[in-house]
């Protein structure tokens, strides 16, 4: 075992505790044989005394005496990249929970495994305890996949729904976020979309049989977001919440990740706090919804150990649900391509024209408005206008916008949050 963080002590309580349970699913026993981390005096929880301690985990993953290396340790490239390649090239099983690794280097290392024989699973990398990988890969199976969307981060969603349930503002959430140990000191990867991001190009690859795409994402987070927006959300019917969506469309693979409008009657507007939920439409199941808590200590070992209970028990799928030599390269559909309804908010001088002005805007770029609403009144500071759209082009509402933006009565750039359909 490569790391003994969060995940990897977590990994460690629990192979220890349900030590019985596990050789007897698994069909023999699990060993801890050999540990690597950067400290080597740090207490972690387990008794590490019987275990052979390596300070270079790469060595230990070209251990003769190793059967399966499990990688804990995270990061896109460096030691963990090396770690992984090693056990792999040494014909060595890998279990790892690094959704950045996974993303960045998913496919190249999926084939290695593949030429050498080897497994290499990450359930614990997308949406932590939630067993996403193995429903899509083996429960899923026979079904052709029309999307795939989530709230795949715990952390996004917890901001979220704490500013709407407190009303307040994305900063001083943030600041209780972290003071809980719900964000990081550099809380960046989560809520500007990048941890999403990673998982959803890893759960494109399995649901739609295409090389990992991290590259063809479209990421944009939720610092964005205001009390404001929310408020009005709510008074839409709409909850906001930071997705991953991915669908295949006629000009590629669609990936995207930023906030949502989505309906307060959708079972996902409803999954709140730091849970995870990811919805598959199949074409023969129908819709799935899989929630849970996508990471932590406990939920992220329980994932980590089901994939070394397939490994025991020799139970062998391809890594992206087919072969790795046969995932297919696929373009990334444009976000200029997208096509869904919009909402748009503005701050506007309450003058007379303002509103021509931005209707005009809308209607030259063919953008149709559904609703508006305009509350409060004063000739001489900002007033907020809310307006809602039909279903238009993305390319289309970027031009209107930027005309909009550009009017002498429009005080601020103009907010918009995509509505989507669930
Ligand atoms: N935390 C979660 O809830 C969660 C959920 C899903 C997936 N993941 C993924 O799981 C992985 C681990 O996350 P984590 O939260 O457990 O991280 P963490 O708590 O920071 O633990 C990282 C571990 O790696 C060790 N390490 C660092 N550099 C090393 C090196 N050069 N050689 C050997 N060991 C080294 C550290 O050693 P020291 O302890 O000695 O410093 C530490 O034990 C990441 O890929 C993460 O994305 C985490």
């Amino acid at each position: 075992m490569a790391g003994l963080g969060t995940v990897g002590a977590g990994t460690l309580r629990l192979l220890h505790g349900n030590a019985e349970l596990l050789a007897g699913r698994g069909g023999r026993p699990i060993a801890v044989d050999a540990v690597s981390a950067r400290d080597r005096r740090k207490q972690r929880g387990s008794d590490l005394s019987a275990v052979r301690w390596f300070s270079d985990a790469k060595a230990m993953a070209a251990d003769p005496a190793i059967d399966v290396v499990v990688e804990l340790i995270g990061g896109a490239d460096g030691i963990a990249f090396d770690v992984v390649k090693t056990a792999l090239s040494h014909g060595k099983h890998v279990v790892t929970a690094n959704k950045a690794l996974m993303a960045l280097h998913g496919t190249e290392l999926a084939r290695l495994a593949e030429a050498k024989g080897v497994a290499l699973a990450f359930e614990a990398a997308v949406a932590g305890g939630i067993p996403i990988m193995k429903t899509l890969r083996e429960g899923l199976a026979a079904n052709r996949v029309a999307r795939v969307y989530g709230i795949l981060n715990g952390t996004s969603n917890f901001i979220l729904t704490t500013m709407r349930e407190s009303r307040r503002d994305f900063g001083e959430v943030l600041a209780e976020a972290q003071k809980l140990g719900y964000a990081e000191a550099d809380p960046s990867f989560d809520i500007d979309g990048v941890d999403a991001a990673h998982k959803l190009a890893i759960l494109t690859a399995v649901a739609f049989g295409t090389e990992v795409d991290f590259a063809g994402v479209y990421v944009e987070g939720i610092r964005h977001v205001s009390a404001l927006d929310i408020e009005y959300a709510e008074e839409l019917g709409f909850r906001i919440k930071l997705l991953g969506l991915a669908r295949p469309t006629e000009h590629g693979i669609e990936q995207r990740v930023h906030p949502c409008m989505v309906a307060r009657t959708t079972p996902i507007a409803n999954v709140e706090g730091v849970f995870n939920a990811i919805m598959v439409e199949g074409d023969f199941c129908g819709r799935i919804m899989l929630e849970g808590r996508g990471a932590g200590a406990e939920p992220t070992a329980s994932a980590v150990v089901a994939d070394l209970l397939d490994i025991a028990a020799e139970r062998r799928s391809p890594s992206f649900a087919v072969a790795a030599s046969a995932l297919r390269a696929q373009p990334a559909s444009p976000m200029d391509r997208h096509r869904g309804a919009y909402y748009i908010r503005l701050m506007v001088l309450d003058r007379p024209g303002v509103i021509a002005d931005v209707s005009a805007a809308l209607r030259d770029e063919q953008v149709s408005m559904e609703a508006m609403i305009q509350r409060g009144r004063s000739p001489t500071e900002a007033v907020p206008v809310v307006l809602t759209t039909h279903e238009t082009e993305e390319a289309s509402m970027r031009r209107a916008l930027g005309r909009i933006g550009s009017l002498s009565t429009v005080l601020e750039p103009p907010r918009m949050i995509r509505i989507e359909s669930l």
